[in-house]
């Protein structure tokens, strides 16, 4: 491993991923060609079907019209489509329950399929379509058609039929125009994943005839016609998950509601400008929450920020970056009140002065990269935290020598100090950081290699 600059690990990273698609691809397309397909044809017809014939006959228009370059679809043969890939029935009615079209349909292998993929076209989907027989499934509690490429179609107005749905998932679909407002009907959701980029709505008032919501994603989704969304969202006391991330919110003037959000554990609100103070003030009130997304936030004020810090007592993961706060780091985080937290990201802010010894001992994650003015003795003051694993520091402003003690960190897999005003040569101890992945160092004044032991 080298002290290179990111272009190599990246792309040694892209390479590996698209090494491990293929390895999986040829696993599967190896067990579809022999084996399963016959197998299913022989207990079809010994056992029998449980299937319905005219929700069989649905699945059938459904399937072609998917695109199916791997011949995924291939064990969509014989008579009991209960049994079929991605489709499951009720044991006691013997309906059609499920249907989990996710693309790419062999979600099952480790291959982490990514919609940015699909974003800067890297990968090129054939487009599918929605056959309208998907209104014969009338019994499904499950739809998943994220990722595939509906090719900038309207979201099908057939889906808002399907009232037992409980979980419906069309993000990353390429589908294009209005969220149809009857998707209100479905009021047993308990999952709505609507993430996805050429979507807008008109209003969201549609959203508080689903009572029982816990995830809602709508990110991406342009919602800047839905003045009133805050209210509508806050009266749905159900929502466990919320992300709302780049989705052009319009701006909530005050006063606020009572917080009503009692069960939040996730919210993403990032890449949003209109985050106001008086937004993260009433943040305070949410004390479950666990996950707390605000980055590209355009400009937080950190005086409210620090107050909702001082209570949300439960956060595990916190993302403030690129958001230009500014004052001292120290002062921000003396506010954590989360003894748990694992994740911190304070990158690409303004930020001054050291971490204060001894805090944040659970820390897993800590970027601080891109605050000019961090300075101080870094390393010292960063002494307990061994269970870091990942450690972005660059541009900094961080001089003198790497300690010796960097070889404390056993658990690091990414260290970033490049950009800072680093001297002298690479401490031995470094090659005894045996989880090291990606190491940056350039755009200092280092001398020496990296030990051989890595
Ligand atoms: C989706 O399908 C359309 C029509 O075939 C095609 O032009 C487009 O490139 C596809 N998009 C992706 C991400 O593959
Ligand atoms: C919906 O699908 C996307 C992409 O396949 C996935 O990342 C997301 O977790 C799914 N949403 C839910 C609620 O399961
Ligand atoms: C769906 O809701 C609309 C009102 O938004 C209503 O007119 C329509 O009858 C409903 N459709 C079904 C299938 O329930
Ligand atoms: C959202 O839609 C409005 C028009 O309704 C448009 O002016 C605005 O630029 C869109 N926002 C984004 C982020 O694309
Ligand atoms: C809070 O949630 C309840 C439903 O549990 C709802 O009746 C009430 O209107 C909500 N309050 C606000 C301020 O939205
Ligand atoms: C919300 O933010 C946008 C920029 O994304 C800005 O153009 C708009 O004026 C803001 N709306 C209000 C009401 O502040
Ligand atoms: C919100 O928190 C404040 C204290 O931070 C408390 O006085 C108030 O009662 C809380 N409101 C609700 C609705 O829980
Ligand atoms: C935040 O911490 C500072 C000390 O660094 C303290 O003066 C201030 O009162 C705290 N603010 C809140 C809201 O707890
Ligand atoms: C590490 O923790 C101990 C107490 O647990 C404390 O005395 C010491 O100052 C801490 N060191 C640093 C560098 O934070
Ligand atoms: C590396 O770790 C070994 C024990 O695993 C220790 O003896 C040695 O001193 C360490 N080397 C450095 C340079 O810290």
């Amino acid at each position: 491993m080298a002290a290179a600059g990111s272009g190599s690990f990246q792309d040694g990273r892209i390479a590996s991923k698209r090494l491990m698609m293929l390895v999986a691809l040829l696993l599967v397309s190896c067990c579809l060609g022999h084996g399963f397909g016959d197998e299913d044809h022989v207990e079809v017809e010994e056992v029998g079907s449980s299937c319905m014939e005219s929700e069989r006959r649905a699945l059938l228009a459904i399937k072609s019209d998917m695109y199916d370059p791997d011949n995924w679809f291939s064990s969509w043969t014989g008579k009991d489509c209960c049994g079929w890939r991605g489709v499951a029935c009720d044991h006691t009615t013997g309906h059609v329950t499920k249907l989990d079209l996710r693309y790419p349909y062999t979600y099952t292998y480790t291959y982490t399929y990514d919609m940015w993929d699909v974003f800067y076209d890297a990968e090129t989907i054939g487009a599918s379509k929605v056959n309208p027989s998907l209104q014969e499934l009338k019994y499904l509690k499950y739809l998943d058609l994220s990722m595939n490429n509906f090719s900038h179609a309207p979201v099908p107005s057939v889906i808002s039929s399907l009232v037992h749905l409980e979980y419906l998932n069309l993000s990353y679909a390429m589908f294009y125009g209005l969220v149809p407002p009857q998707l209100g009907n479905l009021s047993n959701l308990y999952h709505l994943d609507l993430g996805g980029w050429f979507l807008h709505v008109d209003d969201l008032d549609w959203l508080s005839r689903i009572p029982s919501l816990k995830y809602l994603d709508m990110s991406y989704v342009n919602l800047s016609k839905a003045t009133n969304w805050f209210y509508v969202i806050n009266s749905i006391p159900t929502l466990e998950v919320l992300r709302l991330r780049y989705a052009d919110l319009p701006y909530v003037p005050s006063p606020l509601p009572p917080f009503n959000l009692t069960a939040i554990a996730t919210l993403d609100l990032s890449w949003n400008s209109n985050i106001s103070s008086a937004m993260l003030r009433w943040l305070s009130n949410a004390t479950s929450l666990e996950y707390l997304l605000l980055f590209r936030c355009g400009s937080l004020t950190i005086e409210p920020l620090q107050v909702a810090l001082a209570s949300l007592i439960n956060l595990k993961e916190l993302d403030l970056s690129f958001n230009s706060l500014e004052g001292e780091i120290r002062e921000t985080l003396n506010n954590v009140s989360s003894r748990g937290l694992k994740h911190l990201d304070l990158s690409w802010n303004q930020l001054s002065g050291d971490i204060p010894p001894g805090s944040l001992r659970d820390l897993e994650y800590l970027d601080l990269s891109g605050n000019f003015n961090v300075i101080v003795h870094i390393f010292a003051s960063l002494g307990n935290l061994t269970n870091l694993r990942h450690l972005g520091l660059s541009g900094n402003s961080i001089s003198g020598e790497i300690p010796q003690t960097v070889g404390n960190f056993v658990r690091l897999e990414y260290l970033d100090l490049s950009s800072n005003g680093i001297i002298g040569k690479i401490p031995e101890s470094i090659g005894n950081l045996s989880n090291l992945v990606e190491l940056y160092l350039s755009r200092n004044n280092i001398a020496g290699s990296i030990p051989r032991t890595m």
